[in-house]
């Protein structure tokens, strides 16, 4: 069928055509952030899934809505390798600037900015990637010592009154956040901590791989009472429907009943891969409605697509020993699976792939669901890697 008119949208948080079956991830955002405003008890919320689940379009959803209800938006993503104060220097400053143009009268908007310049000064000092040329002015004394977590505490203080004065809430929006670095998580928790107890509306909602869970509670014991963590999985077959049906019915376009089923089984509901097979589904499809004959070769050109992007600059970036380590996991098969049984397979030790172990989880590609368990944050990688190294040496 037309390609011009194709709906679906693979790629990385890029808006879907229709997000399905997260009514009520959404609403709970908004619950929690009208109750911060309101100076009521509220947790943030941590969304954690996996790779390719949609946890970024859904902050971008969660951020529009939020923007639109007059809420003080700071969104931002964390690359590997980059400090904290780094990314939220600009992205605070933007959203002072923007609470500054709000109506309510105040001037505890104009003091964060200052004390957001003083902060910049101490942290500059500290990290070397603070490319900020902006001189706020300061406010000496305050957040300022250079010790982030004291800084950040006094920073978030100051833009937490100021919200309130406006009678807004700050909705800190981060993604990845599974890179952030220990040391820096920990100041953030601390930072929203505070703010909680001195009931000031600065709320996190955040999201990021399954690590993200253990790397809270080791950075601070009560960031699993500060914060919710609803897990953003695979589609129910519901909501597979409704992904795929919506869509192409705003075009005049259906499936053949056989065709969702076949998807659903292809894809198991992981959002990124339904967004594939719709794709490619469209593509082969000669005319309405989609048949399941359509979907058995766009299954071909499905898998020839993910082999050659969304596995494969995953697979790319890992070492030899990563590469075996993986291989073996994927040998045992898709589920958690126990360390000694993956050196085992490799015939070492578990002392001696440990770092390799430890580094696979730092590049974000397993997790531990639970001690000495293993899996893999990408679905279906499984499969993959049985196709790239037909066997494991
Ligand atoms: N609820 C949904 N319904 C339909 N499609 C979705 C849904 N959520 C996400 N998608 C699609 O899935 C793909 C991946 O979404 P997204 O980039 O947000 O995932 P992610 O969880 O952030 O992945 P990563 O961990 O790699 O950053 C996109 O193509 C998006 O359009
Ligand atoms: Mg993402």
């Amino acid at each position: 069928m037309d390609p011009r008119t194709n709906p679906y949208a693979p790629g990385a948080g890029t808006v879907p055509p229709e997000l399905a079956g997260r009514s009520e991830v959404i609403e709970k955002a908004a619950i929690a952030l009208d109750r911060c405003r309101n100076g009521l008890a509220a947790r943030g919320l941590l969304l954690v899934g996996l790779r390719g689940v949609g946890k970024t379009v859904l902050l971008t959803r969660i951020s529009q809505e939020t923007e639109a209800r007059n809420f003080v938006v700071v969104s931002i993503e964390t690359p590997e390798n980059r400090s904290l104060p780094a990314l939220l220097i600009p992205a605070l400053r933007t959203a002072l600037l923007k609470l500054n143009r709000m109506s309510a009268a105040g001037d505890l908007g104009k003091r964060a900015l200052r004390v957001l310049g003083g902060f910049v000064g101490a942290m500059k000092v500290k990290y070397q990637d603070i490319e900020f040329g902006l001189d706020l002015g300061s406010e000496p004394g305050v957040a300022d010592s250079g010790d982030l977590e004291h800084d950040l505490v006094a920073l978030f203080t100051e833009v937490g009154r100021a919200a309130k004065e406006k009678k807004t809430a700050f909705g800190l929006l981060i993604d990845e956040i599974q890179y952030i670095k220990e040391a820096e998580f920990a100041a953030l928790i601390m930072a929203l901590h505070k703010c909680t107890q001195n009931q000031l509306p600065v709320m996190l909602i955040g999201a990021g791989l399954p690590q993200l869970v253990g790397q809270a509670g080791r950075a601070k014991s009560y960031a699993e009472r500060l914060f919710e963590y609803p897990q953003i999985g695979p589609l129910s077959k519901e909501a597979t429907r409704e992904a795929l049906l919506a869509p192409a019915a705003k075009l005049g376009v259906e499936y053949e009943e056989a065709a969702i089923e076949e998807i659903y089984q292809q894809t198991q509901g992981y959002p990124y891969f339904l967004q594939e097979w719709g794709k490619y589904s469209w593509q082969c499809a000669e005319h309405s409605p989609i048949l399941r004959s359509d979907v058995l070769s766009a299954t071909e050109l499905a898998i020839a697509e993910l082999d050659t992007s969304f596995f494969r600059v995953r697979f790319d970036r890992l070492t030899p020993s990563e590469k075996r380590y993986l291989r073996a996991m994927a040998e045992i098969g898709a589920t958690s699976q126990r360390s000694g049984d993956i050196s085992s397979l490799l015939k070492r030790e578990v002392q001696s792939v440990a770092p390799v172990r430890a580094s696979l989880i730092a590049k974000g590609m397993i997790y531990s669901p639970s001690h000495g368990e293993n899996s893999f944050t990408v679905p279906l990688f499984d499969g993959y890697l049985k196709r790239v190294m037909p066997h494991l040496e």
